[in-house]
């Protein structure tokens, strides 16, 4: 059985109500319910962590080198700002998927360029929601075929 951390950056927990324009009316337990019916039906398990700080996605990165086979994550504004949870990822060397609920490469030039990417296997970003979806069924696919 896979074991998946999935990381929520800052303001994430503020989904649904937070410019439902831009990011959707779901909630972030709503994403949460839906990643746990996926990863069932993938005899899979997740541990699900969401922080506004730093410090705590940095701690739960190091954490996952003990039970995690990979990483999925949303670092938010973190994406565009940390080298710190980028060095995090790269040192526990997991497989780590990137997701944005929106199209970053449509929005404000601060918001093309991410630290974490160099980082990931691949990223998905502009489908909402189902950005975890396919993120989740990406990494679940990759450490399938890892063995
Ligand atoms: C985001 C995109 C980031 O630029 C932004 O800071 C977020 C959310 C997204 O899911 O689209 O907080 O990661």
């Amino acid at each position: 059985m896979k074991r998946v951390l999935v990381l929520h950056g800052p303001n994430l927990n503020l989904l649904g109500w937070r410019e439902p324009e831009v990011y959707g009316h779901t909630t972030l337990d709503e994403i949460n319910q839906r990643l746990r019916a996926l990863a069932d039906q993938r005899g899979a398990t997740l541990r699900i962590v969401q922080s506004n700080h730093e410090g705590a996605l940095i701690d739960a990165i190091h954490d996952a080198r003990e039970w995690a086979d990979g990483v999925l994550i949303n670092p938010g504004a973190y994406t565009h700002t940390s080298i710190a949870l980028r060095d995090a990822l790269s040192a526990i060397a997991k497989p780590c998927v990137e997701v944005h609920l929106s199209n970053v490469y449509r929005r404000e030039p601060f918001r093309h360029h991410s630290f974490i990417t160099p980082v990931a296997l691949g990223i998905v970003a502009g489908f909402g929601w189902r950005s975890y979806m396919l993120g989740l069924t990406a990494l679940l696919d990759a450490l399938a075929e890892q063995g």
